[in-house]
């Protein structure tokens, strides 16, 4: 069942069309990529569809319910709930507190423990202050907010930049973990063969225009594609 249809898309900022007629669909549970170069969209994609931006024109469904004219925190209220690039872990409180603070404007919290299960390590850390935390750490608690506030569609713009490849791994298995239990996920990642081996389908942005959309496997079939529009990150 599809539970987000976005429909022929237009973003601005200001004069700047950056995003044209884009339409995306997500069925609940998959694990989906959204690809291109640097400046692509990417990023105003995710942020069109969690309502920090408003689109110009196009229809945006979430559950079949129109979400284009609502606000953000209205938006994360109904199940939407988008993990920023720069995370915004707050750093003078500790993790168990960054949790409660995503808690506490959630309609239907989740219980802690169902946290501290999918991340042992921030267990570990749950008395750490924010700014005490590595990047890896920062991650674990922008997703595990996402989390407490039950969130039933999470986009993750670039979980993985600047991360170890061990924590990469770990983080993939999470997202992974995440669809099963019934969630689903939208992730940019420049990484794109770590991107393509957790998400079954994928967009591919190319100056704000989709592309492409197909499989995974259907992409990685067709190199030119690779070639022309994720260039070397391919
Ligand atoms: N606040 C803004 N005001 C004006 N233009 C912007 C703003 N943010 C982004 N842009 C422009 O919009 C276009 C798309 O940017 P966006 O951040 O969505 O790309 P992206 O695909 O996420 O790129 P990256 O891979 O670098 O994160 C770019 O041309 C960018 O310069
Ligand atoms: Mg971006």
């Amino acid at each position: 069942m599809s539970l987000l249809t976005a429909d022929r898309i237009n973003t601005f900022y200001g004069d700047s069309h950056i995003l044209f007629d884009v339409s995306v669909e997500v069925h609940e549970k998959e694990v989906v990529a959204l690809l291109g170069r640097n400046g692509a969209g990417k990023s105003t994609l995710l942020k069109t569809l969690a309502g920090a931006l408003r689109p110009k024109s196009g229809t945006i469904e979430l559950n079949g319910a129109p979400i284009h004219q609502k606000e953000a925190h209205e938006i994360a209220r109904m199940g939407l709930q988008l993990v920023p690039e720069e995370r915004r872990v707050i750093g003078g409180i500790t993790v168990h507190e960054n949790l409660q603070l995503a808690a506490m404007t959630a309609k239907d919290p989740l219980d802690y423990s169902e946290i501290y299960r999918t991340f042992p390590r921030l267990d570990e850390r749950r008395t750490n202050k924010g700014r005490e935390l590595s990047g890896g750490e920062q991650q674990m608690v922008a997703i595990a907010r996402a989390m407490i506030r039950d969130a039933k569609l999470i986009l993750l713009d670039e979980p993985f930049e600047g991360l170890a490849p061990l924590i990469v791994r770990d983080l993939m298995a999470v997202c992974q973990d995440l669809a099963a239990q019934g969630r689903t996920i939208v992730v940019v990642e420049q990484n794109v063969a770590a991107a393509l081996s957790m998400a079954g389908r994928c967009y591919l942005l190319n100056t704000g225009h989709i592309v492409f959309s197909g499989t995974s496997e259907e992409l990685q079939e067709r190199p030119e594609i690779m070639n022309r529009y994720l260039g070397a990150a391919a």
